[in-house]
Protein backbone atom coordinates (compact mmCIF):
# COMPACT_ATOMS: atom_id res chain seq x y z
CA UNK A 1 0.00 0.00 0.00
CA UNK A 2 1.38 3.50 -0.55
CA UNK A 3 -0.50 7.20 -0.08
CA UNK A 4 0.73 9.95 -2.73
CA UNK A 5 -0.06 13.42 -1.85
CA UNK A 6 -0.67 16.18 -3.74
CA UNK A 7 0.55 19.73 -3.25
CA UNK A 8 0.95 23.35 -4.31
CA UNK A 9 3.72 26.47 -5.09
CA UNK A 10 3.27 29.70 -3.71
CA UNK A 11 3.86 33.07 -4.59
CA UNK A 12 4.20 35.68 -2.13
CA UNK A 13 1.97 38.80 -3.47
CA UNK A 14 3.06 40.71 -0.33
CA UNK A 15 6.26 40.04 1.64
CA UNK A 16 6.15 42.94 3.84
CA UNK A 17 9.41 42.57 6.15
CA UNK A 18 10.43 43.62 9.41
CA UNK A 19 13.63 44.13 11.60
CA UNK A 20 15.34 40.77 12.10
CA UNK A 21 14.13 39.97 15.53
CA UNK A 22 16.80 38.33 18.36
CA UNK A 23 16.30 34.63 17.02
CA UNK A 24 17.41 35.65 13.71
CA UNK A 25 14.06 35.31 11.94
CA UNK A 26 11.80 38.53 10.49
CA UNK A 27 8.64 39.32 11.82
CA UNK A 28 6.57 38.88 8.35
CA UNK A 29 3.39 40.14 6.43
CA UNK A 30 3.29 37.88 4.25
CA UNK A 31 0.26 36.89 1.81
CA UNK A 32 0.60 33.49 -0.02
CA UNK A 33 -1.00 31.97 -2.27
CA UNK A 34 -1.03 28.85 -3.89
CA UNK A 35 -0.51 28.21 -7.63
CA UNK A 36 -1.28 25.21 -10.19
CA UNK A 37 2.11 23.97 -9.95
CA UNK A 38 2.46 20.59 -7.82
CA UNK A 39 4.80 18.07 -6.10
CA UNK A 40 3.58 14.73 -5.42
CA UNK A 41 4.88 12.49 -2.64
CA UNK A 42 4.12 9.03 -2.43
CA UNK A 43 4.94 7.45 0.85
CA UNK A 44 5.34 3.73 0.81
CA UNK A 45 6.40 1.01 3.42
CA UNK A 46 9.95 0.28 3.69
CA UNK A 47 12.29 -0.71 5.93
CA UNK A 48 14.03 1.99 6.88
CA UNK A 49 13.65 6.37 5.88
CA UNK A 50 14.54 6.71 2.34
CA UNK A 51 14.49 9.24 -0.12
CA UNK A 52 14.27 9.50 -3.77
CA UNK A 53 13.04 12.16 -6.30
CA UNK A 54 12.30 12.10 -10.06
CA UNK A 55 11.75 15.74 -12.52
CA UNK A 56 13.69 17.37 -14.78
CA UNK A 57 15.55 18.92 -11.39
CA UNK A 58 15.89 15.64 -9.19
CA UNK A 59 20.01 16.01 -9.42
CA UNK A 60 19.82 19.78 -7.54
CA UNK A 61 17.37 18.29 -4.90
CA UNK A 62 19.53 16.96 -1.50
CA UNK A 63 18.14 13.28 -0.73
CA UNK A 64 20.16 12.97 3.02
CA UNK A 65 18.39 13.90 5.79
CA UNK A 66 18.28 17.67 5.18
CA UNK A 67 15.49 16.89 2.85
CA UNK A 68 12.24 18.82 4.50
CA UNK A 69 10.07 15.27 3.31
CA UNK A 70 12.66 13.06 5.39
CA UNK A 71 12.60 15.46 8.26
CA UNK A 72 9.21 15.53 8.56
CA UNK A 73 8.55 11.60 8.55
CA UNK A 74 11.33 11.87 11.09
CA UNK A 75 9.36 13.97 13.28
CA UNK A 76 6.21 12.70 12.63
CA UNK A 77 7.52 9.01 13.67
CA UNK A 78 9.39 10.99 16.86
CA UNK A 79 5.99 12.55 18.16
CA UNK A 80 4.08 8.97 18.21
CA UNK A 81 7.24 6.86 19.58
CA UNK A 82 7.78 4.69 16.50
CA UNK A 83 9.93 4.06 13.40
CA UNK A 84 9.93 6.12 10.18
CA UNK A 85 10.16 2.79 8.19
CA UNK A 86 9.03 4.54 4.51
CA UNK A 87 10.05 5.30 1.25
CA UNK A 88 9.35 9.17 0.32
CA UNK A 89 9.45 9.68 -3.49
CA UNK A 90 9.12 13.06 -4.33
CA UNK A 91 7.81 13.52 -7.66
CA UNK A 92 8.89 17.24 -8.53
CA UNK A 93 7.91 20.16 -10.74
CA UNK A 94 8.34 22.75 -8.50
CA UNK A 95 11.46 25.07 -9.45
CA UNK A 96 14.26 23.75 -6.41
CA UNK A 97 15.78 26.25 -4.56
CA UNK A 98 13.35 28.34 -5.96
CA UNK A 99 11.42 31.07 -4.04
CA UNK A 100 8.06 28.97 -4.35
CA UNK A 101 8.41 26.66 -1.48
CA UNK A 102 9.09 24.03 -3.23
CA UNK A 103 10.60 22.50 -0.47
CA UNK A 104 8.20 23.06 2.17
CA UNK A 105 5.63 21.34 -0.45
CA UNK A 106 7.47 18.39 0.27
CA UNK A 107 7.69 18.87 4.06
CA UNK A 108 3.73 19.18 4.21
CA UNK A 109 3.50 16.35 1.51
CA UNK A 110 5.47 14.17 3.38
CA UNK A 111 3.85 14.74 6.58
CA UNK A 112 0.40 14.09 5.48
CA UNK A 113 1.28 11.29 3.45
CA UNK A 114 3.58 9.55 6.30
CA UNK A 115 -0.19 10.54 8.98
CA UNK A 116 -2.50 8.73 6.48
CA UNK A 117 -0.14 5.65 5.61
CA UNK A 118 0.71 5.00 9.40
CA UNK A 119 -3.11 5.73 9.92
CA UNK A 120 -2.16 8.21 13.19
CA UNK A 121 -5.10 10.98 12.19
CA UNK A 122 -3.32 13.56 13.59
CA UNK A 123 -6.02 16.49 14.45
CA UNK A 124 -5.22 19.42 11.92
CA UNK A 125 -3.68 22.18 14.20
CA UNK A 126 -1.31 19.74 15.69
CA UNK A 127 -0.17 18.77 11.97
CA UNK A 128 0.27 22.52 11.33
CA UNK A 129 1.92 23.31 14.15
CA UNK A 130 4.85 20.11 13.35
CA UNK A 131 4.37 22.17 9.69
CA UNK A 132 6.03 25.19 11.41
CA UNK A 133 8.35 23.62 13.29
CA UNK A 134 10.02 22.24 9.83
CA UNK A 135 9.83 25.90 8.55
CA UNK A 136 8.34 28.99 8.16
CA UNK A 137 6.34 28.29 4.72
CA UNK A 138 5.28 24.39 5.26
CA UNK A 139 1.99 25.67 7.20
CA UNK A 140 0.74 27.30 4.23
CA UNK A 141 1.80 24.38 1.71
CA UNK A 142 -0.65 22.43 3.95
CA UNK A 143 -3.64 24.86 4.00
CA UNK A 144 -3.00 26.10 0.31
CA UNK A 145 -5.39 28.47 -1.43
CA UNK A 146 -4.76 32.19 -0.22
CA UNK A 147 -3.57 33.10 3.35
CA UNK A 148 -1.91 35.73 5.67
CA UNK A 149 0.87 34.63 6.95
CA UNK A 150 2.37 36.93 10.06
CA UNK A 151 5.45 35.78 12.42
CA UNK A 152 7.62 34.33 10.69
CA UNK A 153 5.21 33.75 8.33
CA UNK A 154 3.41 30.31 10.18
CA UNK A 155 0.86 32.03 11.78
CA UNK A 156 -2.23 32.12 9.12
CA UNK A 157 -4.94 33.66 8.38
CA UNK A 158 -6.88 32.84 5.17
CA UNK A 159 -7.82 35.68 2.79
CA UNK A 160 -10.20 35.15 0.01
CA UNK A 161 -9.42 35.15 -3.24
CA UNK A 162 -10.76 35.49 -7.04
CA UNK A 163 -9.09 33.13 -9.74
CA UNK A 164 -5.45 35.03 -11.84
CA UNK A 165 -3.62 33.49 -14.05
CA UNK A 166 0.62 33.69 -13.83
CA UNK A 167 3.57 32.92 -15.87
CA UNK A 168 6.72 31.73 -13.64
CA UNK A 169 10.43 32.35 -14.72
CA UNK A 170 12.66 29.88 -13.55
CA UNK A 171 16.62 30.92 -13.51
CA UNK A 172 19.43 29.07 -13.66
CA UNK A 173 20.49 27.89 -9.62
CA UNK A 174 18.96 28.47 -6.94
CA UNK A 175 19.19 31.31 -4.30
CA UNK A 176 19.68 30.52 -0.28
CA UNK A 177 16.79 32.06 1.30
CA UNK A 178 18.90 32.62 4.57
CA UNK A 179 21.79 34.75 2.25
CA UNK A 180 18.79 36.85 0.54
CA UNK A 181 17.35 37.67 4.55
CA UNK A 182 21.15 38.28 5.21
CA UNK A 183 21.29 40.67 1.87
CA UNK A 184 18.08 42.31 2.79
CA UNK A 185 19.87 42.80 6.25
CA UNK A 186 22.75 44.44 4.91
CA UNK A 187 20.79 47.34 2.54
CA UNK A 188 18.51 47.91 5.46
CA UNK A 189 21.44 48.36 7.95
CA UNK A 190 21.10 51.96 9.48
CA UNK A 191 17.70 52.29 8.53
CA UNK A 192 14.06 52.31 10.37
CA UNK A 193 12.89 49.30 8.78
CA UNK A 194 8.47 49.77 9.74
CA UNK A 195 6.44 47.11 10.87
CA UNK A 196 5.41 44.64 8.46
CA UNK A 197 1.26 45.06 8.00
CA UNK A 198 -0.68 43.83 5.12
CA UNK A 199 -1.97 46.06 2.71
CA UNK A 200 -5.85 46.80 2.53
CA UNK A 201 -5.67 47.59 -1.37
CA UNK A 202 -4.35 44.01 -2.19
CA UNK A 203 -6.53 41.90 -0.13
CA UNK A 204 -8.92 43.90 -1.54
CA UNK A 205 -7.61 43.17 -5.17
CA UNK A 206 -7.20 39.66 -4.64
CA UNK A 207 -10.60 39.43 -3.41
CA UNK A 208 -12.61 41.00 -6.35
CA UNK A 209 -10.19 39.04 -9.09
CA UNK A 210 -9.31 42.20 -10.31
CA UNK A 211 -5.92 41.86 -11.79
CA UNK A 212 -5.10 45.33 -12.87
CA UNK A 213 -5.86 45.97 -9.24
CA UNK A 214 -3.50 42.96 -8.04
CA UNK A 215 -0.81 44.77 -10.48
CA UNK A 216 -0.64 48.11 -9.11
CA UNK A 217 -0.50 46.30 -5.18
CA UNK A 218 2.13 43.25 -5.67
CA UNK A 219 5.47 44.08 -3.39
CA UNK A 220 8.21 42.28 -1.64
CA UNK A 221 10.09 43.66 0.24
CA UNK A 222 12.71 40.93 -0.29
CA UNK A 223 13.37 41.73 -4.21
CA UNK A 224 16.08 44.62 -3.78
CA UNK A 225 17.81 41.71 -1.72
CA UNK A 226 17.52 39.41 -4.41
CA UNK A 227 17.92 41.74 -7.49
CA UNK A 228 21.85 42.47 -5.38
CA UNK A 229 22.61 39.13 -5.56
CA UNK A 230 21.32 37.96 -9.04
CA UNK A 231 21.50 41.43 -10.88
CA UNK A 232 20.27 39.84 -14.09
CA UNK A 233 16.85 39.15 -12.63
CA UNK A 234 16.14 42.65 -13.94
CA UNK A 235 16.52 41.73 -17.13
CA UNK A 236 14.30 38.94 -16.72
CA UNK A 237 11.47 41.40 -14.67
CA UNK A 238 11.84 43.37 -17.79
CA UNK A 239 11.34 41.18 -20.51
CA UNK A 240 7.69 40.15 -18.98
CA UNK A 241 6.53 42.94 -18.46
CA UNK A 242 7.70 44.55 -22.16
CA UNK A 243 6.00 41.37 -23.48
CA UNK A 244 2.24 41.97 -21.96
CA UNK A 245 2.60 40.90 -17.87
CA UNK A 246 0.26 43.52 -15.95
CA UNK A 247 3.17 43.47 -12.64
CA UNK A 248 6.13 41.38 -12.18
CA UNK A 249 8.23 40.72 -9.56
CA UNK A 250 10.58 37.97 -7.92
CA UNK A 251 8.95 35.46 -5.96
CA UNK A 252 10.07 35.14 -2.18
CA UNK A 253 13.66 34.85 -1.88
CA UNK A 254 13.97 34.32 -6.02
CA UNK A 255 15.74 33.36 -8.11
CA UNK A 256 11.82 32.76 -9.69
CA UNK A 257 10.70 35.16 -10.68
CA UNK A 258 6.39 35.52 -10.94
CA UNK A 259 4.49 37.73 -14.52
CA UNK A 260 0.78 38.71 -13.31
CA UNK A 261 -1.05 38.39 -17.16
CA UNK A 262 -4.88 39.03 -17.46
CA UNK A 263 -5.69 35.62 -19.42
CA UNK A 264 -4.17 32.80 -20.76
CA UNK A 265 -3.57 34.41 -24.25
CA UNK A 266 -1.09 36.51 -22.79
CA UNK A 267 0.35 34.08 -20.44
CA UNK A 268 0.92 31.75 -23.67
CA UNK A 269 2.89 35.02 -25.11
CA UNK A 270 5.00 36.55 -22.21
CA UNK A 271 6.00 32.53 -21.51
CA UNK A 272 7.34 32.74 -25.32
CA UNK A 273 8.95 35.89 -25.26
CA UNK A 274 10.63 35.02 -21.79
CA UNK A 275 11.61 31.65 -23.24
CA UNK A 276 13.15 33.55 -26.53
CA UNK A 277 15.00 36.41 -24.94
CA UNK A 278 17.70 33.95 -23.00
CA UNK A 279 16.82 35.37 -19.82
CA UNK A 280 15.41 32.65 -17.74
CA UNK A 281 15.96 28.61 -18.07
CA UNK A 282 12.54 28.02 -18.38
CA UNK A 283 9.17 29.10 -18.02
CA UNK A 284 6.17 27.50 -16.31
CA UNK A 285 2.46 28.81 -16.52
CA UNK A 286 0.08 28.56 -13.76
CA UNK A 287 -3.44 30.04 -12.07
CA UNK A 288 -4.36 30.85 -8.54
CA UNK A 289 -5.50 29.89 -6.32
CA UNK A 290 -4.83 26.17 -5.62
CA UNK A 291 -5.85 23.92 -2.95
CA UNK A 292 -3.40 22.88 0.16
CA UNK A 293 -1.62 19.56 0.13
CA UNK A 294 -4.22 16.32 -0.90
CA UNK A 295 -4.40 12.89 -0.78
CA UNK A 296 -5.17 12.16 -4.62
O1 LIG B 1 11.77 28.88 8.43
P1 LIG B 1 12.75 28.46 7.37
O2 LIG B 1 13.64 27.35 7.82
O3 LIG B 1 12.10 28.18 6.05
O4 LIG B 1 13.66 29.72 7.12
C1 LIG B 1 14.86 29.62 6.41
C2 LIG B 1 15.72 30.83 6.73
O5 LIG B 1 15.12 32.00 6.18
C3 LIG B 1 15.87 31.12 8.20
O6 LIG B 1 16.95 30.42 8.75
C4 LIG B 1 16.15 32.63 8.20
O7 LIG B 1 17.48 32.89 7.84
C5 LIG B 1 15.29 33.12 7.06
N1 LIG B 1 13.95 33.59 7.50
C6 LIG B 1 13.86 34.78 8.17
N2 LIG B 1 12.63 35.24 8.58
C7 LIG B 1 11.51 34.54 8.30
C8 LIG B 1 11.58 33.32 7.60
C9 LIG B 1 12.83 32.87 7.21
O8 LIG B 1 14.86 35.45 8.44
N3 LIG B 1 10.33 35.01 8.69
Amino acid sequence: MSVTVRVPAKVNVQLAVGAARPDGFHDLANVFLAVSLHDEVTATPAEELRVTCEGPDADQVPLDRTNLAARAAELLAARHGIEPAVHLHIDKAIPVAGGMAGGSADGAGALLACDTLWGLNTPREELLALCAELGSDVPFSLVGAAALGTGRGEHLTPVPAGTFHWVFAVADGGLSTPAVFREFDRLTAGTAVPVPQADPALLAALRSGDAEALAKTLANDLQPAALSLRPQLADTLATGTAAGALAALVSGSGPTTAFLVPDPATAAAVAAALEASGTCRTTRTATSPAPGAAVV
